[in-house]
């Protein structure tokens, strides 16, 4: 059974004490580290304090940048590098859809930045999902497996001839992995999410995709974001190829997100099918 994951992506919120004070309560908290992957996502301002702590003392968590730039270094005022984020980071978010919407990311922009990710030795955690518009039209399934082609060209090229060829491809570490996350755009922050048979319905395409894309590689794992709560978790990660979440506002609180994580866990070993 995969091991889930819960991501918390803290956007454009907390200062470096609402950080620090977040870290003191999972500190007080006895995480179930062994049971699941749990990532905080914090603004950059707050990377290196956030970092600093976690290595003291809540050393299973991992640590995401919420974005990056793909040059190494440079005259890009207001970006920053993938060097920068290894300081401090693990995982990257890349495509999220706010990126995509509100700051006009394209598709090569993200592909870009996913093979920086690599480069630099991060595991991008890559968003892809669809707007209401493209959905009511029915273009749901086209828009996620555009956005993935356009993210993941290049990979088989990474992984070596093993594909190509018919030898073993390599499995070292060096590798690159990566985590999908499908976020409907019209569901992020909105309170609205599909129903679960839907978001199974889409990760499942997303593995089957994935697997035909990437056959050498390891099955990345598929989140599910948009509008995750306590009431809703529990559902969502009952699906088969739902591996964990990616969760904005209700991931503020770290009561909140704890709780989530707790009854995801639960309901994730609940499921009656693995992968
Ligand atoms: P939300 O955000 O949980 O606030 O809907 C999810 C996301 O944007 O990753």
């Amino acid at each position: 059974m995969t091991t889930p994951c819960f991501v918390a992506n803290w956007k454009m919120n907390k200062t470096v004490a609402e950080s620090m004070a977040y870290l003191d309560i999972l500190e007080a908290t006895h995480l179930p580290s062994q049971d699941a992957e749990i990532i905080l996502a914090p603004p950059y301002t707050a990377l290196s304090s956030v970092a600093e702590k976690v290595k003291r003392g809540l050393s299973s968590i991992g640590i995401s940048g919420q974005n990056m730039y793909y040059e190494e270094r440079g005259a890009y005022t207001g970006e920053i590098a993938p060097a920068m984020l290894r300081e401090f980071c693990q995982y990257v978010i890349i495509g999220h859809s706010e990126r995509r919407h509100i700051f006009g990311e394209t598709g090569s922009q993200v592909q870009k930045k996913v093979q920086a990710a690599w480069t630099a030795g991060m595991v991008p955690i890559l968003c892809v999902g669809e707007t209401k518009a493209e959905r009511d039209e029915g273009l749901t399934w086209a828009v996620v497996q555009r956005q993935l082609a356009e993210a993941l060209q290049g990979l088989r090229a990474l992984r070596g001839p093993g594909d190509l060829t018919g030898r073993e491809a390599d499995t070292s570490s060096s590798i690159p992995t990566f985590l999908v996350a499908y976020e409907p755009v019209w569901a992020i922050g909105t309170g609205v999410t599909p129903s679960e048979a839907e978001v199974e319905e889409m990760h499942a395409k997303m593995a089957e995709e994935l697997a035909t894309r990437d056959p050498n590689g390891p099955p990345p794992r598929l989140l599910y974001g948009g509008s995750v709560n306590e009431k809703n978790i529990a559902s969502l990660m009952r699906e088969r190829h739902v591996d964990g979440v990616l969760v904005g506002g209700t991931s503020l609180s770290a009561e909140g997100f704890l709780r989530m994580i707790q009854i995801g866990i639960v309901a994730h070993k609940e499921k009656s099918c693995t992968r």
